[in-house]
């Protein structure tokens, strides 16, 4: 509606689905002056070079691992991302996932369909209280640590590892520890992740890690699906090194390992933690208002990547 009252606009369906690639994210974007990108939109540098009259990419999402920040600071395209208003509704779907691996609840809900309810049973479906266990949060950004924020409410205790550390007054608000990579395998009965994907994230959650983790672990990953290694989260799902799993996110989306599809105590969700009425108005906001600041000559936005 914004856009529409003083721009051309149109909508293209570029996923995996319909050959989401980089010859047809050219061949729509070619003339346009503006491009909001959806997360599996290949915004790469063949496909930035390609469009001359390129002045912003405005990202619909808070991750943007698949834009090439590089190749378009060189050509002088504005990025943004839509942070702070996906928050809430990511941090409260990983808590959601989190109670529903560690109460069985989708197992719960086939048992009742499936007519198995017969009378209320001692030893039916045991779970996992969440007062006193350790949360390992990877990544304490901003949705690292709303995560942490509700979890406290469960009373779990937080331990985290992140680039950067978090100031000393939100440490002791939370009373967060700031440990390592590795204490955090070794220490946490819930690992949850929050950080970023790049090369350094990818894989950072595979054999060596679940060789770590407490076989009692819950893993649960709203982040980025590269940063587990699936193949490896399937062996040790199926291997009992792990617990369960609550998955959000993928290596391949929308492939999922079938490792994964045959597990009960794995939950499977597709890609939906920013998925709220309230999170995705405001995400489209946030990419209209970049785009009019931009094509009208103001590019201080706040919420420019480059
Ligand atoms: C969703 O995954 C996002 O990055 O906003």
């Amino acid at each position: 509606m914004l856009l529409r009252a003083s721009h051309e606009v149109k909508i293209f369906d570029v996923g995996p689905d319909t050959g989401g690639d980089e010859d047809r994210m050219i061949s729509i974007v070619r003339d346009a002056d503006a491009l909001i990108s959806l997360l599996d939109n290949p915004v790469t540098r063949r496909v930035l070079s390609s469009c001359p009259d390129l002045k912003i990419v405005a990202q619909c999402a808070v991750g943007y691992d698949n834009i090439d920040l590089e190749a378009a600071e060189e050509r002088r395209i504005v990025v943004t991302h839509t942070p702070g208003v996906l928050t809430d509704a990511t941090a409260d779907f990983t808590l959601a996932l989190l109670l529903a691996v560690a109460r069985h609840v989708c197992e719960a809900d086939t048992y009742v369909r499936d007519g198995h309810f017969r009378r209320w049973e001692t030893l039916l479906l045991h779970g996992m209280e969440l007062r006193g266990k350790v949360l390992g949060i990877v990544g304490f950004g901003r949705i690292g640590q709303a995560v942490a924020r509700r979890a406290l409410g469960f009373g779990m205790k937080i331990v985290y590892h992140s680039r950067q550390r978090a100031n000393p007054t939100t440490e002791r608000m939370m009373s967060a520890n700031h440990v390592s990579m590795d204490e955090l395998l070794t220490a946490s009965d819930v690992v949850s992740i929050h950080c970023p994907l790049n090369e350094a994230s990818r894989h950072l959650i595979g054999a060596s890690a679940f060789s770590r983790m407490k076989s009692t672990a819950l893993l649960i990953n709203t982040g980025r699906g590269p940063i587990v290694d699936e193949a490896a989260l399937a062996k040790a799902i199926q291997l009992g090194e792990l617990a369960g799993a609550g998955i959000d996110v993928y290596e391949n989306e929308p492939i999922v390992h079938p490792g994964l599809l045959e597990h009960p105590r794995v939950i499977l969700t597709p890609h939906l933690a920013s998925a709220t009425v309230e999170a995705r108005t405001a995400m489209a906001a946030m990419c209209s208002e970049a785009i009019l600041a931009t094509l009208g000559g103001n590019t201080e936005i706040p919420y420019r990547l480059v």
